[in-house]
């Protein structure tokens, strides 16, 4: 499409004003606005806004509402369990297995200027998100004698940051050839007239297309063609801004392939009912991830006979995928649904002057992976214990935020060492009186921590156990 054609495209549209200073651009201005004007799928945006206006996009869920089946905690070692883990083991001694981290997002409540892959969060060597993942990824590679290919999600907004990052700090240690990125769409932002958003005048407003990008961009980019050539059968999936997220748990894998699940989850008991998570639940024969915020007050107390909550199954965000189901889902296109979230953004006005928001003034359109536990006919959810697996940073302060992640983190392998005989002095509330960080090149779980440490190590101070044994 030349210029002519786009600018015809655009006004047939309703979208002329987005060329309104094109005679004032220099010619690279240009270039940048017709390229992003190109990438907008001028239909689907006329689509998506006469979804909006007849109100599609909310969830309207038929017939009854269950809380799904789930395997729950379990104390100890059971035979289940341990078949699972052995299923799981052998999946990846065989090299079967992938690891797969989103890191597309904006990071937007965060407010950390880069990727936030390379927010540092070790609570007590600062190391990056990213640099945590690599050495989880490494050690797992290692335990089970076959590296563990990771796949790097990433979009127009964290692409060229991340790449450098990676080249900066030597692929954090990992095999290059073992680390895959690829890009997931971008989606335009739409104001509440349903015309595109200009934040300069040569610039239109696009975001991430959201974690259910996952899988076209998956499909498009050649990532999945690239297990299907190395082998891969199925993809540990999980975010970037959980430190604490196992990279490939076999427990996991196993009881998913042992299931002859398409796609599975794992899944924490919510904290309070208004906490801000998704929550698992079957209606009309499906598996759905609904959404707080599609949630009533009451619809979140709701408790089902045995006095638990109905909507208290909480998703965190980690699943396994199996590679081909990703190529079934991805054979026609995207299928997932769109959903509509609300945001404040800097616009330009009819003038061409940037002006703040006074409230949330744009439409930002996303797919979510979890909608594609729908079309599984066969699903696991795995309940975990949140203190183990499910620390994200997702504020700047308060919940969820870096300062109750890193406390997180510590508690946590804090509890690793006291496993081990190890006294960890504590304040009342069970903090750790020092930081505690624990590398994943030195213990992947409580029970490897068991095997090195002595019981006569010292916690008078910030305490880091490293590739190397202790450094205080
Ligand atoms: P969140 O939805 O929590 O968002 O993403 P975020 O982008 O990190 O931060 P906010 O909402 O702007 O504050 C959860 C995970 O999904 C990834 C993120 O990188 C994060 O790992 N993600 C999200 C993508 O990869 N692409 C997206 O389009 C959205």
């Amino acid at each position: 499409m030349n210029d002519r054609e786009l600018a015809q495209a655009l006004a047939g549209a309703g979208q002329g004003h987005v060329l309104r200073w094109w005679e004032e651009l220099t010619s690279a201005q240009r270039q940048k606005l017709a390229g992003l004007a190109r990438q907008v799928d001028l239909d689907q945006v006329a689509r998506l806004a006469e979804d909006v206006r007849q109100g599609r996009l909310k969830e309207t869920l038929s017939g009854p509402i269950e809380r799904p089946a789930y395997v729950a905690l379990s104390d100890g070692e059971d035979l289940e369990r341990e078949a699972n883990r052995a299923a799981g083991e052998a999946l990846l001694r065989a090299g079967k297995a992938a690891a797969l981290t989103v890191a597309g997002g904006q990071g937007t409540r965060l407010g950390y200027d880069g990727p936030k892959g390379t927010y540092p969060i070790g609570p007590v060597t600062g190391k990056s998100l990213f640099r945590i993942h690599a050495e989880r990824i490494q050690a797992t590679g290692r335990r089970y004698g076959h590296p563990l290919p990771w796949y790097v999600m990433t979009s127009d907004t964290t692409d060229a940051p991340t790449r450098r990052y990676f080249e900066r700090e030597d692929f954090l240690g990992l095999d290059r050839d073992e680390v895959f990125f690829f890009r997931q769409g971008m989606m335009p932002a739409l104001d509440r007239h349903f015309k595109l958003v200009m934040t300069a005048r040569d610039e239109i407003l696009m975001s991430p297309n959201g974690h259910g990008g996952t899988l076209t961009a998956l499909a498009d980019s050649g990532a999945l063609a690239d297990m299907e050539r190395r082998g891969i059968e199925q993809i540990s999936y999980f975010q970037v801004d959980n430190p604490v997220v196992p990279a490939a748990d076999p427990v996991f894998l196993g009881a998913h392939v042992r299931a002859g699940a398409q796609m599975s989850s794992k899944a924490v008991w919510k904290r309070e009912p208004e906490e801000p998570i998704g929550a698992f639940v079957r209606s009309g024969g499906r598996l759905i991830v609904r959404e707080y915020s599609d949630l009533t007050p009451d619809e979140m107390r709701q408790k089902t006979p045995d006095g638990r909550l109905l909507y208290g199954l909480g998703s965190i965000a980690i699943h396994v995928l199996r590679v081909d189901f990703v190529r079934e889902e991805t054979a026609g296109g995207l299928r997932l649904p769109w959903h509509l979230a609300e945001k404040a953004s800097l616009v330009l006005d009819e003038a061409g002057r940037v002006v703040a928001p006074s409230g949330k003034n744009v439409l930002k359109f996303e797919t979510f992976i979890f909608d594609a536990l729908r079309d599984t006919r066969s699903s696991v959810i795995l309940e975990v214990r949140r203190e183990e697996e499910f620390l994200p940073v997702k504020n700047a302060v308060g919940k969820d935020s870096a300062e109750s992640c890193r406390a997180g983190m510590s508690r946590l392998h804090a509890d690793w060492l006291e496993k081990a005989g190890v006294r960890v002095p504590r304040d009342a509330a069970g903090q750790p009186l020092h930081p505690v960080e624990i590398s994943p090149l030195y213990a992947l779980d409580a029970a490897e921590a068991a095997a090195k440490v002595t019981r006569a190590l010292r916690v008078d101070g910030p305490l880091y156990l490293g590739p190397d044994g202790v450094r205080a």
